[in-house]
């Protein structure tokens, strides 16, 4: 499957510190060690595997697996000497071996597929006995915004609930359970609440506050686009405007 989300909006996301905070979290939870080999499957255009690979000062290996080869062929010409190597693949049908990983990490890929636990198993596999498993992912069904007209929020979150199908929306908060029933052990699961004080911060995150996503996108009801983003921008020059979404990091061992 090819990214639904833009590598301009990919950029937007690494950019905004309450994105690279859940990424410290996850960074903490895979226990890493110089020298190890890494693993970010379903790694975009390569930003957290380049960020990895700082972390190892360069020592170790870190691969970064994406299925659309246009990501791949992104993150190498933004490659600027490090380790990692980048491949196109199949995080449900990894070409490693058993045991190959000491770490690995998916991010906000397992959401899109329609058999996510198979991916949470072949992560599992290419992980040694020992090694740590990260997964990463929102929670869409906890966004919870304030300085906006109620009745209009209900009827945004309404079409927005109907309408985004063909994705897990809960995905972040099935992480933990996922883990679980894949036999891993010390599983642990943290809630992280991204927090936004004004729409501008927000819309690098959620994409319904932001008037970039065009309207074919059918995110927000035509009829209700032009009082939906007018509310923003009121709230946004009241000084008013709040919004959360909460991203769960979920770790174990194999
Ligand atoms: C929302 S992006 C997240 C990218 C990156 N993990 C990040 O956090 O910036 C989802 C990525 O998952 C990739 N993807 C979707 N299905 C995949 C699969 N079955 N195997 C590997 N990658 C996949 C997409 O191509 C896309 O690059």
């Amino acid at each position: 499957m090819v990214t639904d989300v833009p590598y301009c909006a990919l950029d937007q996301i690494a950019a905004n510190p309450e994105v690279q905070r859940v990424r410290e979290v996850a960074f903490a939870a895979l226990h890493l060690e110089p020298g190890q080999r890494v693993l970010d499957a379903g790694a975009g255009t390569g930003e957290v595997a380049r960020l990895l690979s700082t972390r190892l000062s360069g020592t170790g290996s870190i691969v970064a697996v994406d299925a659309s080869a246009d990501a791949v062929a992104t993150a190498r010409a933004r490659d600027e000497g490090t380790c990692v190597r980048y491949a196109q693949g199949d995080v449900c049908a990894l070409d490693f071996p058993d045991g190959w990983f000491d770490a690995v990490r998916c991010e906000r890929v397992l959401k899109h597929l329609a058999e996510p636990d198979a991916a949470v198993a072949e992560l599992a596999r290419v992980t040694r006995p020992g090694g740590r498993v990260c997964l990463v992912d929102t929670d869409w069904e906890s966004v919870a915004v304030d300085g906006l007209p109620h009745p209009l929020v209900a009827r945004v979150r309404t079409h927005l609930l109907a309408t985004v199908v063909g994705q897990h929306l809960d995905m972040g908060r099935t992480l933990r359970r996922r883990l679980l029933h894949a036999g891993l052990r010390d599983v642990t699961a943290v809630p992280v609440a991204l927090y936004f004080a004004d729409p501008l911060s927000a819309a690098a995150v959620l994409p319904m506050v932001n008037p970039m996503v065009p309207a074919a996108a059918g995110l927000i009801p035509a009829d209700l686009r032009e009082e939906w983003f007018g509310a923003l921008d009121e709230a946004g020059e009241r000084g008013d405007f709040l919004a959360t979404i909460t991203m769960w990091v979920a770790a174990a061992t194999v």
